[in-house]
């Protein structure tokens, strides 16, 4: 019954309702069977003999940050329909950052695997993947790149700021600081309260570049959504008209075939690279674009990011490097405006899902005008990129620090190290007035990288003590082998690697230790030798964390460090396809 089903000509790449068949060891009657159930929701032949859209429904009263889904999801049909595809919504895993525990970045992984298996087990030509909160859309990157489906990208967009006072806030740069305020007794309960009901003043995404709004940039940057679609904030129109506009585009992709490989390539990689770097995004992006990136081969060499960072300077001014909102982006001209800027440093031929290259995307109309928020890149905001990498004896692998949101006096700093062998430690002894610490000291949390907390919590925003809050003391040199919020700033170092549950050297740091960073020289030390690092390592026991049962035992067996991007093992394919960036893309 499969040879008998009318498609529409050059739809050769598509399969529709008769993919994926379910296995009785008759195929005709597997379709027979698919066609009686589904027309039980009262289709025609001729709905389901048009391309199949799979709509990945995430609304859940658990995400507001997606809050939008149901809206989205209508108006992508309508782009299906417009197009001539039938569109099929269908629900996967929700993460929420606030809602999982013990983290969100515990639970990324088998949102991909949810993904790229319900992908690949239902019958669709294409899919739109809708997203947005953090984890969510390397989640379904992840798992689009390994289904090998057409996929489209739409995220829900950013949530709207509030005011406070007389102030402007959003989530969540400003929930640290009216927080951070609260621990020093600078503000009172009846303050603290009220802006509490101001910092999200609508559904979608958080309204700084944080993670959200950086893997909305970097998306758009890899070419796996529509130009221009990362930046509507989530209740707008323009929001809206990108969804429709994605339903339509994810229909021709699954006439023509157009999969993830295609455009996610070496140069999609580093048109992402170089945009994570000018919008001063979130120190997450890293290991996402290092985790889709290993879900089709590639391996990101942080080295030469580095050596990219040297030459990609920010140029948006937003929180929290800056001082705007998502909303203000959007306004300024968002994504487009951005990357005509960064045309000197871009792939221009990268394939988009339009089909057509970025170049030809930004040789489209264009209208410029005066704007505050995305600078060029002759008066950046910033004279390198947003992140820099660090290397030394305690991170003989690397480290990590969002520069272009670190205090410039504490760039170049030795201190004294105040260890925290793990989160609780430090939550039992960090506000003590006992602790023995001072402004000029470094904060050192241990085991809380990819298997210490488990998941990697983003506690590596490690808070000022409350004693030296009290005081006014609003930054010191924190080091983690954790992550933290990309909308968090400070003279934080992060992904310490090897972790210290696993053995590497920020194990045997103790309290009194000298600790010395130096951005400048891209170094990262414990005045110790080798021997002695060497003599700390020996007395300790270290044993790779293991769980009893269940997706606990799958994580902590499986889960990689963050230079592979804190993927499963057994999810990154065997063959490699090669290094990003490539060496002959570093300028001179
Ligand atoms: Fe969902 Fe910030 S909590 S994007």
């Amino acid at each position: 019954m499969a040879s008998k089903t009318q498609r529409p000509p050059g739809s050769e790449a598509m399969n529709g309702l008769g993919k994926g068949l379910t296995n009785y060891g008759d195929t005709d009657f597997s379709l027979f069977l698919r066609k009686a159930f589904i027309k039980g929701a009262g289709y025609t032949d001729d709905a389901l003999n048009r391309p199949v859209i799979g709509i990945v429904n995430t609304g859940s009263a658990y995400n507001p940050c997606h809050g939008n889904a149901p809206q989205l999801i209508e108006a992508v049909k309508r782009g299906v329909l417009m197009a001539g595809g039938l569109p099929m919504d269908f629900p996967t895993i929700s993460i929420h950052e606030s809602f999982s525990h013990p983290t969100s970045m515990y639970l990324r992984n088998l949102m991909s695997m949810d993904t790229e298996e319900m992908v690949r087990a239902q019958p669709m030509d294409g899919v739109v993947l809708i997203g947005g909160c953090d984890k969510t859309v390397p989640a379904q990157l992840m798992g689009a790149a390994s289904a090998g489906v057409p996929a489209i990208q739409l995220v829900t967009g950013s949530m709207l700021t509030g005011s406070h006072r007389g102030v402007r806030v959003g989530a969540c740069t400003d929930c640290r600081r009216y927080w951070g305020d609260y621990r020093a007794s600078q503000i009172d309960d009846q303050e603290i309260s009220d802006v509490n009901n101001q910092l999200v003043a609508s559904v979608g995404t958080c309204s700084v570049m944080g993670t959200a709004s950086t893997m909305a940039c970097l998306t758009e940057a890899l070419g796996m959504m529509v130009f221009g679609g990362a930046t509507p904030p989530a209740v707008t129109a323009d929001r809206a008209r990108v969804a429709e506009q994605t339903g339509a585009t994810a229909v021709q992709m699954a006439r023509t075939g157009l999969t993830p490989d295609r455009i996610m390539t070496e140069k999609a990689f580093e048109n992402a690279l170089r945009v994570l770097l000018a919008i001063g995004g979130s120190t997450n992006g890293i290991i996402h674009l290092t985790a889709i990136a290993g879900r089709l081969g590639f391996k990101v060499d942080l080295a030469r990011v580095d050596a990219f960072s040297r030459q990609t300077p920010v140029l948006i001014d937003l929180k929290p490097s800056g001082q705007h909102y998502m909303e203000d982006f959007h306004k300024a001209g968002g994504m487009p405006t951005l990357l005509r800027e960064l045309r000197p440093l871009l792939h221009l031929d990268a394939l988009t899902v339009s089909g057509r290259s970025l170049g030809d995307e930004l040789d489209g109309k264009h209208v410029s005008f005066p704007q505050q928020v995305i600078r060029p890149l002759s008066a950046p905001l910033y004279p390198q990129g947003g992140i820099a990498v660090l290397q030394g004896n305690l991170a003989p692998d690397f480290a990590i620090i969002k520069q272009s949101a670190a205090h410039p006096d504490l760039m170049e700093h030795e201190g004294r190290a105040v260890v925290f062998e793990s989160a609780e430690d430090m939550a039992r002894r960090l506000d003590s007035d006992d602790l023995d610490v001072q402004a000029e000291d470094v904060l050192v949390l241990k085991n809380i990288g990819p298997t210490g907390a488990p998941g990697m919590p983003e506690a590596g925003y490690i808070p000022i003590p409350k004693k030296l809050a009290r005081q006014g003391v609003k930054d010191m040199v924190r080091i983690s082998d954790g992550r933290m919020s990309g909308t968090a700033a400070g003279t934080i170092v992060l992904h310490i690697a090897p972790e210290a549950a696993i053995g590497g050297p920020l194990a045997v740091v103790r309290t009194g230790d000298r600790i010395k960073l130096s951005v400048r020289e891209r170094r990262l030390q414990v005045m110790l030798s080798d021997d002695e690092i060497q003599r700390r390592k020996a007395e300790l026991d270290i044993v790779r964390p293991t769980a009893e049962r269940g997706y606990q035992k799958l994580y902590l067996d499986s889960v990689t460090q963050a230079g592979e991007g804190v993927d499963f093992d057994f999810l990154m394919p065997q063959a490699r396809n090669g290094t990003i960036p490539e060496k002959s893309d570093i300028k001179p």
